[in-house]
């Protein structure tokens, strides 16, 4: 992989507004910062492909959070911020949880060895595990039990999603966002809609 330079990432910037700027002068102009946008993504860290450049959308146009494995956690106060910013607020008519296969979170969980605070994080990516030991344990390589374990954990984080107050005072309102579960393929560069079981209470 190569590494840039720090002055280079800002050598990279200024060359990317150059080749905008030539292709249509008005581009940074014409970008509409004050537009609400439509989706809501949820999605982990360190997640390599950025979401604008696979849906080849706009600045502007989603709404993001993430966080390690990206978990929708009923007690973290930043994400339920934004999740209430993004419903009442901003109006989200889609939410999209995006889990992506190699995470390193998911793999952190599975093989349990102690790396510092994320093992307190990925915790609940654990007790997933164990849960679902038997499913995840008869598949035969090791990749294959971490991504089964990926897109089991965006199921799950849809469900905690529709357990949150701002989601149920939604559905009560009939007026909730819809919800995605989507993985991150980065070996093909793909998202792939997972099918989410019906979680509504
Ligand atoms: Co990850």
């Amino acid at each position: 992989m190569i590494h840039h330079t720090i002055e280079a990432l800002l050598k990279n910037n200024r060359s990317w507004v150059a080749q905008k700027l030539a292709f249509k002068p008005e581009y940074f102009n014409e970008l509409d910062t004050e537009a609400k946008p439509s989706y809501l993504y949820i999605g982990c860290s360190d997640n390599c492909m950025s979401l604008t450049r696979l849906t080849q959308t706009k600045p502007g146009e989603i709404f993001v959070h993430r966080n390690i494995a990206n978990q929708v956690s009923l007690t973290d106060f930043n994400f339920l911020s934004v999740l209430d910013y993004a419903v009442d607020h901003l109006k989200v008519q889609h939410i999209i949880v995006c889990g992506h296969y190699g995470c390193r979170g998911i793999k952190a969980a599975l093989e349990g060895h102690t790396s510092g605070l994320v093992d307190n994080w990925v915790n609940p990516i654990r007790e997933l595990y164990w849960q679902k030991k038997d499913e995840i344990d008869c598949l035969s390589t090791k990749a294959a039990r971490i991504n089964r374990l990926a897109e089991l954990n965006v199921m799950v984080q849809i469900k905690n999603l529709y357990q949150t107050s701002i989601i149920r005072k939604c559905l009560q309102k009939n007026n909730a966002p819809q919800i995605h579960g989507w993985m991150i393929n980065p070996k093909t560069g793909l998202i792939e809609d997972i099918e989410i079981p019906l979680f509504r209470f």
